[in-house]
C-alpha cells in the first residue's frame, strides 16, 4: 500500500494515522501525481476538526493536505493539458489528500512546474500565495498606497507581502517580535500586535492604512479594522463573520491553473519566494502540521515525499 497520512474521524491530532489506501484511481478532469512534496495549512486542521464538514463532506478515513507538487502519472478523461511525467502543482482533488505518495489534482487547478522551481517551494504556492495573490488583486493596490497584513509572519502574509511591495506598496505586517527580521526582508516594517497595536501603527501611518489584509481574524481582526475608511478594502481570510460586522469581506479565491502559473512565474523569476522554513519527511508529517496548528509559522511548512 502508498503511504498516506489522515484521520480516521474527525477531531483532535490524537485521530491523526498513516492510512492502508489502495492508490487512487482519476476521474474525469483529474490527474494521479506521484507526490514530491505536500504543502502544509491550517485549513487541514480545520478540516480534520470537522469545521468544514458541512461545507466539504468527507468520505473517512481521509488523507490531510490541500496542495502538492509531483510528476503525473495518470491522466483522467477530459484532461487535454497534461501527460504522463509532466512535472505540475495544484490542489487535491475533492476527497484526496496531499500527505501522500499518491494524490489526485484536480487539472484546472494545476499547472507545469518550471525545471528552477523546487517541488518544495511550488507544493507551498497553491493555498497560501494563491490566497495572497487573489487579495491584492482584490485589494486593487496602486503605487504608493499602503497595505496593513494582519498576520505578516504566515503562508499567506509573507507572499501577500513581496505582491504589495512589488506593486510599489508600503507594507506594515503585525506579527511577533520574532517575525521582525523577516518583514524587514520583505520590505515590510513590523508592529508587534496585542493592546494598543492600532496606535502603534498610527505612529507609522497617522492617517490610517489604505487597505487591510487579515489574516487572523477575532480580535486581532477587530483591533486594526478602525486603520482603513473604506471598508471595501478590509479583508480577511480567517474570520468572515467578524469581518462581515465590520463592513469588510472575505478574499475570493480563484484557484485555476492559470493564476497559479502566474504565481509559479514569479517563482521562477525570483520575484516571490514562498519562505519554506521547514521541510519535515512524509514518516513525520503529524510533526509537520502540528507546527503549523500551534499558529506560529514563519512562512511556509512542507513535506517531502520519497
Ligand atoms: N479562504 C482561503 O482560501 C484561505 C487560504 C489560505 C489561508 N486561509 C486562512 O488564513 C489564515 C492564515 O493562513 P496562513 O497560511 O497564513 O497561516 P500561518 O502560516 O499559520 O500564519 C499565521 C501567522 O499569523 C501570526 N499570528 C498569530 N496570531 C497573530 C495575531 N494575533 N496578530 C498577528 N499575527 C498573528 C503567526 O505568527 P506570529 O504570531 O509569530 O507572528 C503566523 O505567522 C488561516 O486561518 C487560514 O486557514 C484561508
Amino acid at each position: 500500500m502508498p503511504k498516506a497520512y489522515g484521520f480516521t474521524q474527525y477531531g483532535g491530532p490524537e485521530l491523526q494515522e498513516f492510512l492502508d489506501l489502495p492508490k487512487p484511481t482519476p476521474g474525469a478532469g483529474e490527474v494521479l501525481v506521484a507526490v514530491r512534496a505536500a504543502g502544509v495549512n491550517p485549513v487541514d486542521w480545520k478540516i480534520r476538526q470537522g469545521y468544514l464538514a458541512e461545507v466539504m463532506p468527507l468520505e473517512l478515513p481521509a488523507v490531510l493536505g490541500r496542495e502538492v507538487a509531483g510528476a503525473v502519472e495518470e491522466v483522467g478523461q477530459d484532461v487535454d493539458d497534461f501527460s504522463v511525467h509532466d512535472e505540475i502543482l495544484g490542489s487535491v482533488a475533492p476527497g484526496s489528500g496531499g500527505y501522500a505518495e499518491y494524490a489526485l489534482v484536480t487539472a484546472s487547478t494545476a499547472t507545469k512546474k518550471p525545471p528552477q522551481v523546487s517541488f518544495t517551494d511550488a507544493a507551498a504556492l497553491p493555498v497560501a500565495a494563491g490566497t495572497a495573490y487573489d487579495a491584492v488583486q482584490q485589494l486593487g493596490l496602486a503605487e504608493g498606497e499602503s497595505l496593513l497584513i494582519n498576520g505578516i509572519g504566515g503562508g499567506v502574509g509573507v507572499a501577500a507581502a513581496q505582491l504589495a511591495r512589488d506593486l510599489g506598496v508600503f507594507v506594515i505586517g503585525t506579527g511577533s517580535e520574532e517575525k521582525r527580521e523577516l518583514t524587514e526582508s520583505l520590505g515590510g516594517t513590523l508592529v508587534t500586535y496585542g493592546d494598543g497595536v492600532a496606535n502603534r501603527v498610527r505612529e507609522i501611518m497617522p492617517g490610517g492604512v489604505d487597505a487591510v489584509l487579515d489574516v487572523v481574524g477575532g480580535d486581532a481582526l477587530r483591533a486594526v479594522a478602525e486603520l482603513v475608511s473604506n471598508r471595501s478594502r478590509l479583508l480577511t481570510t480567517a474570520d468572515p463573520d467578524t469581518v462581515a460586522e465590520l463592513g469588510g469581506g472575505g478574499v475570493e479565491r480563484d484557484g485555476s491553473g492559470a493564476v497559479l502559473a502566474k504565481i509559479v512565474q514569479l517563482v521562477a523569476d525570483g520575484k516571490l519566494d514562498p519562505h519554506v522554513s521547514d521541510v519535515v519527511p512524509l514518516e513525520r508529517a503529524g510533526e509537520a502540521l502540528a507546527s503549523v496548528e500551534s499558529g506560529h509559522t514563519r512562512g511556509k511548512v512542507v513535506i517531502a515525499v520519497g
